[in-house]
């Protein structure tokens, strides 16, 4: 992500809550997650608009029902796909229109192009279900599994035009259970990320975690005001 597309100032000034953007493609659990807390007041943020890649997600529910502004930009729309620089097109115009402060990949599962990741109106981060940077991409829990990991978990990462490989921000882990299948560590490890997700927000939105920082220290700048990342959490789930 070029240091170009962002603001100088600091990502959210004056308490005033953290304009999020979430894209998704499935359930959204995580985006539930992020209403829940919303609605309590637990996080200061306002879901500004949920973009999902599928007409058939979950999560495009859990939107409506919270009444929070919904862009559908299926990538199979009567019989036909909708090509990439498409829907990066109409993401980036809906995103433009909505003015995030941050956007967020929660369960979203197409690969975005660095023109549009470069491009983008806010910062971008990513949900992964991996100790990144190992198991980038898909199938990270059976992998995991077979390799016999003693420990998994999720990360949260800025985005970058090359996948799963941004600056890592947060990580929450749990302990490999020899009676863990995929399936179960899948459910545990997302027990995780409904915790890391709403965790790291909070510390964007309290300037923290500076987005902006945090970029221009992935082009090369150091900053002597970063914690080390990533910031962990172990958990039991
Ligand atoms: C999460 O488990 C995430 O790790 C993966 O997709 C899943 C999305 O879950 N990339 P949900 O849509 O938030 O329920």
């Amino acid at each position: 992500m070029s240091v170009s597309t962002l603001s100088a100032d600091p990502i959210n000034q004056a308490n005033k809550p953290l304009r999020i953007a979430v894209l998704v493609s499935g359930s959204g659990s995580n985006l539930q997650v992020l209403i829940d807390a919303m609605q309590a007041g637990s996080l200061p943020i306002e879901i500004v608009g949920v973009i999902s890649n599928r007409e058939d997600a979950y999560a495009i529910t859990r939107a409506q029902d919270a009444n929070i502004p919904i862009a559908v930009l299926s990538h199979v729309a009567k019989g036909k796909r909708m090509g990439i620089k498409t829907f990066e097109s109409h993401a980036n115009d809906q995103l433009t229109v909505w003015q995030p402060d941050l956007i967020v990949l929660a369960g979203f599962m197409r690969v975005l192009s660095a023109g549009f990741i470069d491009n983008a109106p806010a910062p971008m981060i990513n949900l992964h279900p991996s100790l990144l940077p190992v198991y980038k991409g898909l199938d990270t829990h059976q992998r995991a599994i077979q390799a016999g990991e003693r420990h998994h978990g999720c990360s949260i990462h800025v985005v970058t035009a090359e996948l799963d490989a941004g600056a890592v921000l947060t990580q929450a882990l749990l302990e490999v259970a020899q009676k863990d299948t995929a399936d179960s560590l899948q459910a545990r490890v997302q027990k995780l990320e409904h915790q890391l997700l709403p965790w790291t927000i909070m510390l964007i939105a309290k300037d923290i975690l500076n987005i902006n920082q945090l970029t221009t220290q992935n082009n090369g700048a150091k900053s002597a005001n970063l914690p080390a990342l990533p910031l962990k959490l172990w958990l039991n789930g």
